[in-house]
């Protein structure tokens, strides 16, 4: 078995919510798009937790998962370089799940802020179930089937990641302590050869004594490195570090993904039940069209009006599309009515449609090749299976489930 580096991992999900708009792209797509090339890197669809919410009518279910799969890969999203799959075809996010729920005080749940804003928020779904209570546990087992140390969320998101560390810290709390822990984890030091041995004591001591954060981390780079122990050996090491017990499941990092504000039409937040979105595949006249018609500085109701960029949602956009130079030129042109806003949305017009003429092509592409898409992903779960079997393997067995 190969040893898994946390620290480099990442693994994030969407919910199956269908077509993509331009605020997925601007906000977590391109955060994933350069986090492919630096991490390795999990990205799933998670179907299950769309039924947490939507049990009642999953007719929509199975377009909305290859709708957002095929908007993923349109972007540039590279299944050579990440694993693509979907939550469902990996059976051993459910058992974990379950396992956890074990060890999970039904308070922690109760106390998510999601949990009762969301019952709140949507009223007219009976979200009194305990699938719902547990969302927030199937997002940690997602995360901890595959002891991904980076998680890319959105600040609503934080919570989440959050519980899951809380959740890690107390598996290996209950399951670390094998008999002898302290017998085997100095017999492990001893394996590492003198030198690595008396920087571990000596780092150690560090942090334990003196709370020393940096002689932790240092302690646990050099753990890294140490190919002459087993996993085993390594997951010992690392808890014995804190004076634990073996680091099963290791604690996760929300990577939280840059605030790209993209406005929507009506320069409130893009989403798509606000009806205020351009989405990745919308067709060149309509795009050309949403954004004529989109509102503008209330002031400026005349030509000859001038108007005030601050006030005006379609500046926000050029805040995204334009550069400084053609910032400027909005800045001057409304100010003095030197420009009327049409003139002003034709740049930016032109760029959407630029931006988005490639994604459409290869959307387009990619519906016409169902098949392609489907084994991009079958491929994909079958990987991301291989992962978290060997997490599910430890987790029995540290449970003392390994028995047949
Ligand atoms: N709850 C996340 C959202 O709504 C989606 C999600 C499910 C997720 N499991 C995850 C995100 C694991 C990161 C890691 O956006
Ligand atoms: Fe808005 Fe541009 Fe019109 Fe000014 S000129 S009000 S910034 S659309």
């Amino acid at each position: 078995m190969s040893a898994v580096d946390p620290q480099s991992r990442v693994l994030s999900g969407m919910r199956p919510t269908g077509r993509l708009h331009l605020g997925h792209y601007h906000g977590v797509l391109k955060n994933w798009l350069r986090l492919q090339h630096e991490y390795e890197c999990f990205f799933f669809v998670a179907d299950w937790h769309a039924l947490t919410t939507h049990y009642e009518d999953p007719s929509k279910l199975e377009d909305h998962v290859w709708d957002m799969v095929i908007d993923w890969l349109a972007v540039g999203i590279n299944p050579g370089a990440a694993t693509l799959f979907i939550q469902s075809k990996v059976p051993e996010h459910a058992e974990l799940n379950l396992l956890l729920s074990m060890m999970t005080p039904l308070s922690w749940l109760e106390r998510v802020p999601s949990y009762k804003d969301q019952q709140e928020k949507l009223r007219e779904r009976d979200l009194s179930t305990y699938g719902f209570l547990g969302y927030p546990l199937l997002q940690s087992a997602d995360i901890l089937a595959y002891r991904a140390g980076q998680v890319p969320v959105g600040a609503d998101q934080e919570a989440h990641v959050e519980i899951t560390r809380e959740i890690a810290r107390r598996f290996n709390h209950i399951y670390g302590r094998e008999p002898g822990f302290e017998q085997n984890a100095e017999m492990a030091i001893n394996k590492m050869g003198k030198k690595t041995a008396k920087l571990y004591r000596g780092l150690r001591k560090s942090y334990l004594e003196q709370g020393d954060e940096e002689a932790l981390e240092t302690a646990r780079a050099l753990l890294k490195e140490q190919s002459n122990i087993t996993v085993g050996d390594q997951e010992r090491l690392f808890g014995y570090l804190e004076g634990t017990g073996k680091v099963i499941l290791p604690e996760p990092q929300a990577l939280l993904t840059p605030q790209a504000r993209m406005p929507g039409l009506d320069g409130q937040k893009m989403s798509k039940s606000y009806g205020n979105a351009i989405s990745l595949r919308e067709a060149p006249d309509d795009v050309a069209s949403k954004l004529k018609k989109m509102p503008t500085d209330p002031a400026r109701i005349r030509r000859n009006d001038p108007g005030e960029p601050d006030k005006c949602p379609v500046y926000q956009l050029h805040q995204i599309y334009s550069d400084d130079e053609q910032q400027e030129w909005v800045q001057q042109g409304c100010r003095s009515a030197g420009i009327g806003c049409l003139d002003c949305k034709k740049p930016l017009i032109d760029a959407i449609q630029a931006e988005l003429e490639p994604i459409r092509m290869e959307a387009r592409e990619l519906e016409d090749n169902p098949d392609v898409v489907k084994s991009i992903i079958a491929e994909g779960s079958e990987r991301a299976r291989d992962e978290a079997q060997d997490t599910l393997r430890e987790v029995r067995e540290a449970i003392g489930l390994d028995y047949r």
